[in-house]
């Protein structure tokens, strides 16, 4: 068993977003901040200590019933690296949801943020998704200002491609760190991309082009959102790579979980898992993936990778 040596690459973050009860705007009682409690608590026994956040997430209940627990567990807040994103507008007024990265949107947003997460300061902020219609000065300018106001102390983005990501640092003195995409042993196409290359299967893939390597090439950290694939890959019963994931996990002495969050880390962009279970048991099931460097040698990598997508590679 060899011990993790770089903690800053690949080190799972927790993340809040099955927190704060219901996807609407009734208000969160004594059981979902003990829901949120446990949940943390498991997080941090488990050696997360970077929790992942966003606006919109259960209306802003996630954030709340988290700076709930913030509020009754003192020094905490200074042993954490808190991450939140704005950019999304869910639903209201009968109006669709949509995205809005404009100035005054996104300082507004962070204000309310700070606010509900009862702390001055965000570690991390992340735009959410792209907004076609933002302007990147704009962007940039108002970012910059949250950093001068000491209210945000680094940046990133979520879903974007490469592209999208150069035009933003084109304009933006700090460095975006970090660029949050769904990325799992199921959701696989942010690695397809780069071996499928010129064939027809390859016409299937969504993932735009050479992301991975350019976040990999400027130091943009990857977290992978859905990393736990939603737990399919927990049943050994239910597929082929469902029962390989179990029986390397027996042959590590480890958890399926870390199985599957290892096959994620052992890429060498040093990919950081985002945990979206609520159970503590669940989340408990990860500490190798936090504390042991993944032991999947090159072969047993690939058999996972062929056994989930359920064909040979080209
Ligand atoms: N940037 C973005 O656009 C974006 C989008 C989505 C999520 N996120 C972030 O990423 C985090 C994780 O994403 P996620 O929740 O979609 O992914 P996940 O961790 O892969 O899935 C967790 C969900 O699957 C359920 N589940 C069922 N069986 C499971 C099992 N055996 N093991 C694990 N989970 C099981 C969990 O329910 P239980 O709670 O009952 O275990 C929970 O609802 C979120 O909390 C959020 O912070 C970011």
């Amino acid at each position: 068993m060899s011990a993790r040596t770089n903690t800053a690459d690949g080190t799972p973050l927790y993340g809040c977003m099955g927190l704060g009860g219901g996807w609407d705007t009734t208000p969160y009682g004594p059981a979902d901040i003990a829901h949120a409690e446990a949940a943390v608590e498991a997080a941090l026994d488990t050696g997360i200590t970077a929790f992942d956040h966003a606006d919109i997430y259960r209306y802003g209940k996630s954030e709340a019933v988290f700076g709930e627990v913030l509020s009754r567990a003192a020094g905490l807040r200074e042993r954490i690296t808190l991450q939140t994103k704005c950019g999304i507008r869910l639903p209201e007024d009968g109006r669709p949801g949509l995205y809005d990265l404009r100035g005054p949107t996104i300082a507004r947003r962070v204000e309310e943020s700070l606010a509900r997460l009862r702390t001055d300061v965000l570690d991390v902020l992340l735009l959410h998704r792209p907004d076609p219609l933002a302007d990147p000065a704009e962007i940039a300018a108002t970012l910059t200002s949250l950093h001068r106001q000491g209210l945000v102390r680094r940046f990133g983005v979520s879903n974007m491609s490469a592209p999208q990501i150069a035009r933003l640092q084109a304009h933006l003195e700090l460095p975006l760190t970090v660029n949050q995409l769904e990325m799992s042993l199921h959701r696989r196409d942010w690695v397809e991309e780069g071996v499928l290359v010129n064939t027809s299967a390859g016409a299937g893939v969504g993932y735009p082009a050479g992301t991975t390597e350019y976040c990999l090439a400027h130091g943009i950290r990857l977290q992978a959102w859905g990393a736990l694939a939603g737990g399919r890959f927990a049943d050994p019963e239910a597929t082929p790579a469902g029962r390989l994931v179990a029986e390397l996990a027996a042959r590590k002495g480890t958890s399926p979980e870390t199985v599957v969050l290892w096959w994620l880390q052992r890429h060498p962009a040093g990919i950081a898992p985002v945990i979206g279970t609520t159970r503590p048991a669940r989340i408990r099931a990860c500490r190798d993936a936090v504390a042991r460097t993944p032991e999947l040698s090159h072969e047993e990598w690939y058999e996972l990778w062929t056994a989930a997508r359920g064909a040979p590679l080209p």
